[in-house]
């Protein structure tokens, strides 16, 4: 993989993860997986300039919203932290800290708090009064979740001796380890879903439609912000405004310290580590915090962190249990993950019974027996996985465990492609395979059928009532309402629900086909460029390849699938099934003439600034990267053109277009002379 399909990659893959985690409150990797995608991206940028782009997501804090809620601009961005995992980094971190204000490291006043793992919030008072309150979102922009937070019993209504004026406290939204639990005890005793973590059990309770149901939640708030907006506070330390906060009425972290010099601030934040599990609620690291006020000024902020602030981020916890049986699953793709069977373990605040053990080599790497004391964690709180087994002296351990040689549920021989760490299911009909295929084809971010769980699937493959995604189209109501569980009423709402997402745009469907290295963004970048499924479909390899942010693998594997048979014979089918099958466009109005094509503008063209010219191609539904490539459609020439993109156009062989050209090149896609 080249770099920049790296990048591409990396950014598909944080895309979906936010999305998972942000929007969805269902997090799809461990947080330390999560840190090390965002790193590796971040590295690539710093290195590659020519592969950055302001909407990165690597300079993005947060996600999108969802537009369940009002939208509420920040007055003052609502940034991320910077992580350090290790005390090398965090002295380093402090060393650039003590040479930007020119100070002595061991003069350095530092406050030392608990990184909370909960949602952060800025709720905004007048007068004393509490007005608004609004989540982070992607920063600039978050949600009005005003009426679930005043249901946050230790959020004060009125702020004791507050001051006229507005004020914004920031802090955290979280649910207390007790708390939890007896969530999720409740959770139990009503049939519900556990709750995987208090961060995403507090995420689901704050974003309740209905505040009497975030009311019910044990939910509360801990301040670490004053933002004075009237700016007439006269603070000058850090850990003043913070007393502020609790003579207002907030509950304020007790565990704080204000530390001088780096050593010292170290050592409080290894206390952190070592009392981690001594704490009312979970945290995932410590904040350690320039304290005065003035030197925060001189430090400033990136585009997306202060730099007087930094979080150490705290190894995630380990708990040993005992090693039942280890097993295999088959994924959509016929991935077969070997996971462990564990007796149940409480970790990072749930139930553990299953850990996953990612492949063959793991598997080996870890020698891991069934019968074994294991270790396991929930990196980021999220995913459980088994670290490696625990000697235990005089016991008889197992015989190694080997990968099974055929495929658990079809009886297929598995197998392992020699370039690859995985081991594979390879037949195309094995019903496992099938049965999380139509579930991602039913899921949220696909085609997002309410009630088309993995239960619900199965029993319509068990009653052979589908045997492909395109069948979903053909189930009427009367074919339902005879299966064991489906009453007239629910028979009905899943036609209904099925029927609906036929109106889905062509993205979504893309995602749900489950195209090899096709995510959400991937997808709707193709969705854009093509607009109709049969354009895509019929798009010549090359077109696929020249689109920006697609990559060779990418356009590879879409070519790939449109040509085989059972593709071509299902995608028929829901064309005929009445599927839309189209992406809307962004309401430009415009004709996309460019679709798919990058136009590389080089000088002045008149009537059009550089964004103009860039945004008149975009809206066209073409792209304008910034340099010229062997994938540039044509390199628009106008007054003072860039030497070296002339040059690279011509080595090349790129088309160049003369800027009194540029006007019909948008009205229709050409250029003069340009085989139509
Ligand atoms: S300060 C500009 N302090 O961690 C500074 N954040 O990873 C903004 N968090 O978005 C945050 N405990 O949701 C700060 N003591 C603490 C915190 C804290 C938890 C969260 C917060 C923030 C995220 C950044």
């Amino acid at each position: 993989m080249t770099s920049q399909e790296r990048v591409a990659w990396l950014r598909d893959e944080i895309a979906r993860h936010n999305e998972a985690y942000f929007i969805h409150d269902a997090p799809s990797i461990p947080d330390a997986d999560y840190d090390a995608l965002t790193k590796e991206l971040r590295a690539l940028e710093a290195e590659f300039p020519a592969l950055r782009d302001e909407n990165s997501v690597s300079t993005k804090v947060g996600a999108p919203t969802n537009n369940l809620f009002t939208p509420v601009v920040h007055h003052e961005t609502m940034l991320s932290l910077d992580n350090v995992f290790d005390v090398d980094e965090l002295r380093q971190w402090s060393a650039r800290v003590a040479k930007t204000l020119k100070a002595d490291p061991e003069t350095l006043r530092f406050v030392v708090e608990p990184k909370i793992d909960g949602l952060a919030m800025s709720i905004t008072y007048v007068d004393g009064l509490l007005s608004q309150a609004a989540t982070r979102g992607d920063g600039r922009v978050g949600e009005d979740v005003t009426e679930n937070v005043k249901t946050i019993r230790n959020v004060p209504r009125t702020l004791k001796n507050g001051p006229r004026g507005r004020v914004e406290v920031r802090g955290e939204v979280f649910l207390a380890r007790d708390d939890f639990l007896e969530m999720n005890r409740q959770q139990v005793a009503l049939g519900a879903k556990e709750f995987a973590n208090p961060r995403n059990a507090a995420a689901g309770s704050l974003r309740q439609k209905d505040p009497t149901a975030t009311a019910k939640r044990p939910l509360s708030f801990l301040g670490y912000q004053l933002v004075d907006l009237g700016a007439t506070s006269s603070f000058t330390l850090y850990s003043e405004t913070i007393r502020q906060l609790a003579d207002w009425g907030f509950l304020t972290a007790s565990e704080s310290r204000v530390e001088v010099g780096v050593e010292a601030m170290i050592r409080q934040s290894d206390w952190f580590e070592e009392h981690r599990h001594d704490l009312r609620y979970d945290i995932d690291g410590v904040v350690i915090k320039v304290d005065d006020l003035a030197q925060r000024e001189l430090l400033g902020f990136t585009s997306r962190a202060p730099r007087w602030a930094i979080a150490r981020k705290l190894p995630p916890e380990e708990r040993t249990t005992r090693l039942l049986a280890i097993e295999v699953s088959i994924g959509r793709t016929g991935r077969a993950t070997p996971y462990a069977v564990l007796e149940p373990v409480v970790v990072a605040g749930s139930t553990v019974s299953m850990a996953t053990l990612h492949n063959q080599d793991q598997v080996v790497a870890k020698d891991v027996r069934p019968g074994d004391l294991v270790i396991v964690r929930k990196a980021g709180d999220v995913i459980p996985e088994v670290v490696g087994s625990v000697a235990e002296a005089g016991k008889r351990r197992a015989r190694k465990w080997t990968f099974p040689a055929s495929c658990p549920e079809c009886g297929q021989p598995l197998v392992r492609r020699s370039e690859e760490s995985d081991t594979y299911c390879v037949n195309p009909t094995c019903p496992a395979q099938l049965l999380e295929q139509i579930v991602h084809f039913a899921s949220r971010g696909a085609l997002d059928i309410e009630g088309l769980g993995e239960q619900r699937v199965a029993q319509l493959l068990g009653a052979r009532l589908i045997s492909d995604v395109a069948d979903l189209f053909t189930l009427r109501v009367e074919d339902l309402a005879g299966l064991e569980g489906f009453g007239q009423l629910s028979a009905t709402s899943l036609v209904g629900a099925i029927d609906s997402a036929k109106s889905m745009p062509l993205s979504r469907v893309l995602v749900g086909l489950g195209i090899r290295h096709v995510g959400p963004v991937a997808a709707r970048e193709l969705a854009k460029c093509f607009h109709q499924l049969d354009a895509l479909a019929g798009a010549p390899l090359e077109e696929l390849e020249a689109l920006d942010g697609v990559g060779p693998v990418i356009a590879q594997s879409v070519y790939q699938y449109f040509r085989e048979e059972d593709n071509r014979e299902r995608i028929a089918r829901l064309i005929s099934a009445g599927l839309y099958l189209t992406e809307p466009t962004e309401t430009t109005g415009l004709e996309a003439t460019l679709s798919g094509k990058a136009v590389v503008v080089t000088g002045s063209i008149e009537g059009y600034s550089r964004d103009d010219a860039e945004a008149a191609i975009l809206a066209r539904g073409g792209t304008s990267p910034g340099s010229v490539s062997k994938k540039t459609y044509c390199v628009v020439v106008g007054e003072a053109p860039g030497a070296s993109k002339v040059a690279k156009a011509e080595e090349l062989g790129i088309p160049m277009v003369g800027a009194v050209e540029f006007e019909a090149l948008l009205a229709t896609g050409v250029w003069k002379d340009s085989p139509s």
